[in-house]
């Protein structure tokens, strides 16, 4: 069972919207869980505008609860044969980031491009050591601007995640309303608009790093 930890401590970089794009995409053809560990709750609550949508098919389950239980609700996820677990976690130092690094097989590490966001990578980096975790992090350039921004928006961000020396997806999401959107309705970009660039982008994301998590699994 895979488990992709998405950690940030940046507010507002992208965390819930990464896991439940990817939940929807994985749960096509996988069994997947997203587990909610922030206290705003946002990704449980999104959870019955899903279910009403769905007609209550549980692709991907959502469930919340106190970093305390992660373990158990992981062994539970197993048991039940989940093959990927998304934990979402709280943009501020929280108890429930160290359990969810220490419990990942890949830490996604979402990266906008203000100077802001640039700023606070090295405090997503100094939790994801306290985990001893940082060969199994990466950065997923996230909200990347379309236009006359976009090389500088991509340099800015390789420049500080290289000099924190950390690993840096070569997929990534760019600036696209359709992101939220459909999520307003309870539905991921790869079902609102299959063929669209967001859809493209989530897809190539969630293989690109299901490729990854099994190289690393091999390595190890
Ligand atoms: N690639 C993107 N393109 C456009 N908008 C995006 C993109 N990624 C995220 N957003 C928007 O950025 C805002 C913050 O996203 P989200 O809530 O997923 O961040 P978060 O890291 O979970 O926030 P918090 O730290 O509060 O939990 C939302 O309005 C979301 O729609
Ligand atoms: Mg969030």
């Amino acid at each position: 069972m895979k488990v992709w930890s998405i950690v940030s401590q940046k507010g507002g970089s992208g965390k819930t919207t990464l896991a439940l794009q990817l939940a929807i995409a994985a749960a096509r053809n996988r069994k997947v869980l997203v587990i909610d560990l922030d206290p705003q709750q946002s990704a449980e609550r999104w959870h019955a505008i899903r279910q009403r949508a769905t007609g209550s098919k549980d692709d991907p389950s959502v469930a919340a609860g106190p970093y305390q239980k992660l373990a158990d609700m992981l062994k539970t996820a197993g048991r039940l044969g989940a093959e990927l677990v998304l934990i979402d976690t709280p943009p501020k130092l929280d108890k429930a980031i160290i359990p969810a690094v220490k419990a990942a097989s890949t830490i996604l590490v979402p990266l906008k491009s203000t100077i802001l966001d640039l700023q606070a990578l090295e405090d997503s980096l100094d939790l994801i050591n306290l985990g001893k975790a940082r060969q199994r992090a990466v950065v997923i350039l996230n909200a990347v601007p379309a236009g006359r921004h976009k090389e500088t928006a991509i340099k800015d961000s390789l420049r500080a995640a290289s000099r924190l020396k950390l690993d840096v997806l070569p997929e990534q999401l760019s600036d696209l309303p359709a992101l939220a959107l459909g999520l307003k309705t309870g539905r991921g970009v790869t079902e609102t608009e299959r063929h669209g660039t967001a859809a493209k982008e989530v897809n190539a994301l969630y293989e690109a790093l299901w490729a990854r998590d099994r190289a690393d699994a091999e390595a190890e």
